[in-house]
């Protein structure tokens, strides 16, 4: 199915892309992304067998295990390989096609691949359409934590062919909606609105008009936050509500709690803290679970994730500032603010009040 694409410009402090956002549209990857030269495709055991054959004129297909346990150096060491052995050089684009892995992992190679290759996102999943392609973060974990090792490297465009959210298995949907939650309560009340009342309750099977203009909306968040921005000096923080406690408890979990889950969690906790900490009304943490409900999200923390393990796990983060753990918390939906004032009695007591008991 096609559907026309909304177009919506993004500008960085070298230039400006397009996000588009429509159904369709991998078909037409080159003219619609404006590429030239040869097109150098990374994509996943996943996605490859899916979306791949839908993208004409690929001159080589680099495939990368699936999964956020592959998203390491020696996973771009194999891509470098492999592209210096398809003889790919300064003339190619290398285009991402799959989740968040996959975006940060090629974008991250073509920041530094021959100095550096111009670079498309096509992302398939909506945690990847909605948040990690678009901005220019890329980069791989490391032992010691998620994302320690990375580039900012803007996209010349992005592509977010929401049809292939209609392979998603409907648990990796859920997950995405999670940050879409998350966009909702940084700076769009309509939104969030939207998904608390289940006016907005979308499923990987629904209508793919709706399933355009959710993208769209929640992009507009995203963009709009890394253009003000864009290398995360001040307000782009803020895009990581939910995350000092999510990206913790992915941990503690041995990463089988999913990226979009962990968020899930980790934005009901921030309520709680926010509350505790006499910012936000109480109540405000029954409305983000409702909301998370609503999507088929988890809100509780796992009961044999200890507090303590959550606790040590956040100074793996790199968002920690000069040792100094950094919280986003709420003041209402759509004010949102970075504060490193929350002890740890304080963090911990808001750990034990969102786990099952
Ligand atoms: N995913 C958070 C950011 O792009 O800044």
């Amino acid at each position: 199915m096609k559907l026309d694409p909304i177009y919506l410009l993004v500008t960085h402090p070298t230039g400006q892309y397009d996000v588009l956002v429509g159904a369709g549209l991998l078909p037409n990857l080159a003219d619609l992304a404006q590429i030239r030269g040869p097109i150098a495709l990374i994509t996943d055991s996943n996605v490859g067998p899916l979306h791949a054959d839908r993208l004409g004129g690929v001159a080589c297909t680099v495939t990368i295990p699936a999964g956020e346990q592959h998203k390491t150096l020696a996973t771009v060491q194999t891509v470098y390989d492999q592209l210096l052995v398809a003889g790919i050089d300064r003339q190619a684009t290398i285009v991402a096609l799959g989740g968040g892995v996959v975006g940060d992992v090629a974008g991250f190679v073509a920041a530094t691949y021959m100095r550096g290759v111009a670079f498309v996102q096509c992302p398939t999943s909506l945690l990847a359409m909605v948040d990690a392609s678009v901005g220019g973060k890329t980069g791989v974990d490391m032992p010691q934590g998620k994302n320690l090792v990375g580039a900012f490297k803007q996209p010349t465009a992005v592509l977010a062919d929401v049809s292939t959210l209609q392979t998603l298995p409907p648990e990796e949907f859920a997950a995405g909606m999670a940050e879409v939650v998350k966009h909702g309560l940084i700076s769009n009340p309509e939104l969030f609105g939207r998904l608390e009342t289940g006016d907005w309750r979308l499923t990987h099977q629904s209508p793919i008009s709706s399933l355009q203009s959710l993208v769209a909306t929640a992009i507009k968040v995203k963009r709009d936050v890394v253009q003000e921005d864009p290398f995360e000096q001040g307000r782009r923080a803020t895009l990581n509500l939910g995350h000092t406690f999510g990206h913790a408890i992915e941990q503690v979990s041995g990463y089988r709690v999913r990226h979009g889950e962990g968020v899930a969690m980790g934005l009901v906790a921030a309520a709680n803290l926010s509350a505790r900490l006499e910012h936000c009304d109480p109540a405000m943490q029954g409305r983000i679970e409702n909301a998370l409900q609503a999507q088929g999200l988890p809100t509780r923390i796992p009961a044999e994730f200890e507090a303590n393990a959550i606790y040590q796990a956040m100074f793996s983060d790199k968002k920690k500032a000069a040792g100094k753990l950094r919280f986003i918390l709420l003041r209402d939906v759509g004010d949102v603010f970075v504060t490193a004032a929350a002890t740890e009695n304080e963090v911990l007591a808001s750990v034990t009040a969102v786990q099952f008991t």
